[in-house]
């Protein structure tokens, strides 16, 4: 039980310095190369359910206009760890949170030409 005690408490801290610095992270972005391979998932790997333009398909539109109005947060959340029961894939295996932040981003935006 003490063990148990001191890994919780271990784990309560790592999960409050991941929380302060979680902003700091959201807030880069991935360098040039990066955004390249990025761009090329959303239409490849994203593209196949929500359309090439993002437009939808088997999943939703992504367009800015679909997206109005849904916080920034949520979206993350969900390109993160998918929507359970949906067709909607979790991509933090292949997506660090600074990806995923950048993805959302280039959506709300529409700064998204293929
Ligand atoms: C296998 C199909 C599939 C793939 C691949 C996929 N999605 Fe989805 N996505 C869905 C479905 C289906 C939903 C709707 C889930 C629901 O009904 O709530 C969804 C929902 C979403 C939403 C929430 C939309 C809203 O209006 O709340 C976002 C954002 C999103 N996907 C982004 C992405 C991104 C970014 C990628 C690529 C990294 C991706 N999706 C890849 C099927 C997919």
């Amino acid at each position: 039980m003490a063990f148990l005690h001191k890994h919780s408490l271990a784990t309560g801290l790592a999960a409050l310095a991941l929380l302060l610095l979680s902003p700091a992270l959201a807030a880069a972005s991935p360098d040039a190369s990066r955004q390249v391979v990025l761009e090329h998932l959303l239409v490849q790997d994203c593209g196949s359910c929500h359309g090439l333009r993002m437009t939808g398909g088997l999943g939703p539109s992504l367009t800015p206009e679909a997206l109005a109005g849904k916080p920034r947060e949520s979206l993350i959340a969900t390109v993160a760890h998918g929507r359970a029961g949906t067709a909607m894939p979790g991509w933090q295996a292949l997506l660090d949170e600074q990806d995923i932040a950048w993805l959302v981003d280039r959506l709300l935006e529409g700064g998204f030409n293929p």
